[in-house]
């Protein structure tokens, strides 16, 4: 069995490419405070955030794209490979996808926590270039191509020629710094303390990147910071608009920087392709138009955008031995020695 894992600062994605995506639940773990064992994961525990007792701790063990807390990832991922592995008993080979500029140190936590977990043998595939193919995108052409891949904790920003990655750039101002941008634009503007989970919930239902027609209003609920008291208020698509700017505008910065640095023929090509967004964050409404306008070039959300990159790990896994070559996947592959096999 192969399977393509995604594990992200917001969701954990596994992909069978047999089969398509065989699970999708936030990456989020919650874990008693006196022996630690784990009493939750994914959508049972990401509704105990902001709502736990002390005696439980509810924690996303992966941050900006690396693995936070090691004891949490192994668990999660042991759960969450019984949970799509089920009654199987040949372990699976697995493809992970990591960001180009994790550490050495980091990418080995990654490939000790699926083993450890229940994998038989890891490959690590580059993020990008995953995101890419599961776009749908044919990587293996000499034709310059730009993914962004916006998630809740990076932004990466690729463009992806023959062999892989030709430049890339990344920041850790994503999904999630938008939402804290909403808590703070809240209180600001109303004195009410919301949840971070309330303002993803705000950005996800009414968030744009530029004002759209009609306005949307939904109510948010919260604590009045001087009362103390729970109450709501109606707040519109143009405000969320208003206090997501400030990492909207980081967003467009690292697109700046990197075509300043990509080769003319590159460029060339991407002006013909478009820019192709992936990830979650590329959901947001009018992200498109806001990205077309700043740079003058096309843009194209992948279907199934916030999966892309645990599809296209799983189809990487299917060819690794022709990838190697293309895109120098060797260097990222692991095999297990045999005593670890065992
Ligand atoms: N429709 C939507 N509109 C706006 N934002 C959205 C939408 N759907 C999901 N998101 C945001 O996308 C982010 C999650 O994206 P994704 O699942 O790609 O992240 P991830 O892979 O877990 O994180 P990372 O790649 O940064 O480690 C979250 O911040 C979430 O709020
Ligand atoms: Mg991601």
């Amino acid at each position: 069995m192969n399977l393509g894992i995604d594990l992200g600062t917001s969701r954990i994605v596994i992909c069978d490419p047999s089969r398509g995506v065989v699970l999708d639940e936030p990456s989020v773990v919650a874990v008693s405070q006196k022996d630690g064992h784990m009493i939750a994961f994914g959508r049972e525990a990401e509704e105990m955030l902001g709502r736990n007792p002390d005696t439980i701790r509810v924690v996303r063990p992966v941050q900006n794209g690396v693995i936070a807390e090691y004891e949490l990832t192994e668990q999660l991922l042991r759960r969450c490979l019984a949970k799509v592995c089920s009654a199987r008993i040949i372990k699976p080979c697995v493809a992970v996808s990591v960001a180009e500029k994790v550490t050495e140190v980091e990418r080995r936590s990654f490939i000790e926590a699926v083993i450890s977990a229940g994998a038989r043998r890891v490959t690590l595939v580059p993020e990008a270039v995953a995101a890419a193919i599961g776009a749908g995108m044919d990587v293996s052409r000499p034709l310059g191509q730009m993914v962004l891949n916006a998630g809740g904790g990076t932004v990466d920003v690729s463009v992806l020629s023959l062999k892989g990655e030709a430049v890339s750039a990344s920041i850790r101002v994503a999904g999630q710094a938008m939402d804290e941008a909403i808590v703070r634009y809240v209180r600001a503007q109303y004195g009410l303390i919301i949840s971070e989970q309330t303002a993803e919930r705000l950005k996800i239902d009414i968030g744009c990147a530029l004002p759209i027609d009609p306005v949307l209003t939904v109510e948010a609920k919260g604590r009045d910071s001087i009362s103390g008291l729970p109450r709501g208020v109606v707040v519109s698509s143009d405000e969320i608009c208003e206090a997501i700017r400030e990492p909207l505008q980081e967003l467009l910065e690292l697109i700046q920087q990197v075509l300043e640095v990509t080769p003319p023929e590159l460029a060339a090509d991407i002006i013909t392709e478009g820019i192709w967004l992936t990830g979650g964050l590329a959901e947001l409404r009018q992200l498109p138009l806001l990205i077309e306008h700043a740079t003058g070039i096309a843009c194209h959300v992948a279907q199934k955008a916030h999966q892309c990159v645990a599809i296209g790990a799983g189809k990487a896994l299917k060819y690794a031995s022709s990838f190697s070559a293309v895109y120098d996947l060797g260097s990222f592959s692991y095999r297990l020695s045999d005593n670890v096999t065992n």
